[in-house]
């Protein structure tokens, strides 16, 4: 089974990975860390049913706006039954190897739960840095430390375990190689946050 078979196959069963009680807690921490997003137009890939997209509508505000995209249709198909229409969220299909995004028009790209699903990381590192702002930011979020979530892609389906996270000196390594700088990067038991701008 390929990658995106099997996410549209999680996408159509009971939990499309939304989050559990005990990660709401998490995610505020890790929006408290990136810091007041109020008015920011953020970009979100990989999406998924996104649960953390309503977090980002509420941490932008009114004035703000997210662009959601994922690379699979069932996924896009249950963010979009999530959230219905809204003036400020536009939920789209599209790779982020490929995605094309108006130069220079984002404050923040965050990759969450994402970065081990992608083939080419360095390709869509590069493809997304024109995107941001010259005062944009990167983050790249999970809520489990490198070697735990490594630990659990091995549990999974043969469509995604090899998926692998690099630990933060690795993603650093990759960021430095596609013009990024890295402003800080934590890998621990329950949260994995690199944030970068560009270098
Ligand atoms: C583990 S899920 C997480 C989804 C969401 N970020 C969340 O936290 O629930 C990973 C998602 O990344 C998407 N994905 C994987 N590779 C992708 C790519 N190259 N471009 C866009 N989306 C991708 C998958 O379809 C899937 O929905």
């Amino acid at each position: 089974m390929k990658r995106s078979e099997f996410f549209d196959q999680v996408a159509a069963g009971d939990d499309p990975l939304l989050f559990l009680p005990e990660h709401q807690a998490q995610v505020q921490a890790l929006m408290a860390r990136i810091g007041d997003g109020r008015g920011w137009h953020v970009c979100e890939p990989g999406c998924g049913a996104g649960p953390l997209t309503e977090h980002l509508l509420q941490w932008v505000g009114p004035t703000g706006w997210v662009d959601a995209f994922d690379s699979s249709p069932g996924m896009i198909a249950r963010c979009r039954a999530a959230h219905g229409e809204r003036a400020n969220l536009r939920v789209w299909l599209a790779d982020a190897e490929s995605v094309e995004i108006e130069p220079e028009s984002l404050d923040l790209i965050v990759l969450f739960r994402v970065f081990p699903h992608f083939d080419n990381k360095e390709a869509v590192l590069r493809r997304l840095r024109p995107a941001l702002k010259p005062s944009g930011k990167l983050v790249i979020a999970n809520l489990e430390g490198s070697r735990r979530l490594n630990e659990l892609h091995a549990g999974f389906s043969e469509a995604v375990r090899h998926d692998h996270m690099p630990c933060s000196y690795g993603t650093r390594c990759l960021l430095e190689n596609c013009g990024y700088k890295v402003l800080d990067a934590v890998d621990e038991e329950r949260l994995f946050f690199v944030e970068a701008v560009l270098a």
